[in-house]
């Protein structure tokens, strides 16, 4: 023996065989949730610019779209609402329950739909809330009590999980006792309960035109969202709303904060969803399109950081893809 300290690391890499073998994650598409986006403003299926390869749907189009993702393998769906008409308090969510129960007539319990829970896509202002009079505040009370009542009108139109995405504090336990008093206590909560207040939902706000600030004087979601200097308090969060009755629980966005996704999944067994967001999606696409990344093995690469730092779920624009791209997975 030349060099008793030489220590062999790439026999398990040798060839594909033994890197199977010796593989710890592994990705299955029956962990994706795949986002729609619905727009009450258009005739016909319409491209979001700022999201390559996502769409916004009519009605009609989403059921269509559906149905192609069953066939891809998917049927696990966030959905997201994008109403025409913009208020301040008495919001109006018949196109939302509307297209809830179209999905459910058409598809019953073969899809289930998660129902994102916010007044953003709402309000004239793009806040998540109910705001003072003054302008200056998002009043928690007020704001609660409004998505309380929305979570129970997409569940009465067939929701199978209310996720609230608005961050507002005690809405977990409005919604569960809300839903609880009308019989629904079969209807699980996701809580966007570690959502922090990013940058990278930049596209996303541009495809529902729910930017904050336009006609305000608060200016961004700090005072409700998360800070990205601030772990603990997204822990925290996640905790208190675990006790408030979530069934399952997420952080969002995903790779800025795999920190936040391993130490949630150290400190509670409650299943947790980790969103890879508009803004980190579309950075691999823009990679992609420019010849820098294949874009399928990019989005391979980041879910696997996502499940190696704990994610029980992922959510993705990419997600109708999961199942055709893991099968062809080299490792
Ligand atoms: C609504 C909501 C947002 C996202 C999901 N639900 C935007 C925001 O908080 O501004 C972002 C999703 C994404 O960027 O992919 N509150």
């Amino acid at each position: 023996m030349e060099n008793k300290y030489f220590i062999n690391r790439r026999r398990i890499r040798a060839n594909e065989h033994i890197r199977e073998l010796a593989a710890s994650v592994f990705l299955n598409h029956k962990e994706f949730i795949q986002p729609l986006f619905i727009d009450e403003s258009i005739k016909e299926r319409t491209a979001i610019n700022s999201l390559t390869d996502v769409n916004k749907d009519t009605i009609e189009t989403m059921l269509q779209q559906m149905e192609a993702d069953i066939q891809s393998g998917i049927n696990k769906f966030l959905l997201f609402p994008i109403p025409v008409e913009k208020a301040t308090k008495v919001f109006n969510y018949q196109f939302v329950t509307e297209a809830l129960s179209s999905i459910k007539s058409r598809f019953g319990n073969a899809v289930w739909v998660a129902a994102d829970t916010c007044l953003c896509a709402y309000t004239l202002h793009g806040h998540c809330g109910i705001l003072s009079e003054d302008q200056k505040a998002v009043l928690n009370h007020e704001s609660v009590n409004a998505l309380a009542d929305y979570a129970l009108q997409m569940v009465q139109a067939g929701a199978d999980c209310i996720a609230p995405s608005d961050m507002m504090d005690g809405r977990i336990s409005a919604i569960r006792h809300l839903l609880d008093q009308h019989g629904f206590d079969a209807t699980a909560i996701l809580s966007y309960s570690a959502k922090f207040s990013s940058q990278f939902y930049g596209p996303f706000r541009d495809a529902c035109n729910s930017t904050p600030g336009q006609s305000n004087l608060l200016k961004d979601r700090k005072t409700y969202q998360s800070s990205p200097f601030n772990a603990e308090d997204a822990i925290l969060s996640t905790l208190r709303d675990i006790e408030e009755g979530a069934d399952l629980v997420m952080v969002k966005p995903a790779v800025s904060y795999l920190d936040v996704i391993y130490r949630i999944k150290q400190v509670t067994q409650v299943p947790l969803a980790a969103y890879h967001v508009s803004g980190e999606y579309q950075s691999l696409e823009l990679l992609a399109q420019q010849g820098l990344v294949e874009r399928n093995l990019a989005h391979i690469e980041v879910w696997t950081a996502l499940k190696r730092a704990g994610a029980d779920c992922i959510i993705s624009y990419a997600s109708r893809y999961a199942k055709g791209w893991i099968e062809k997975i080299q490792y």
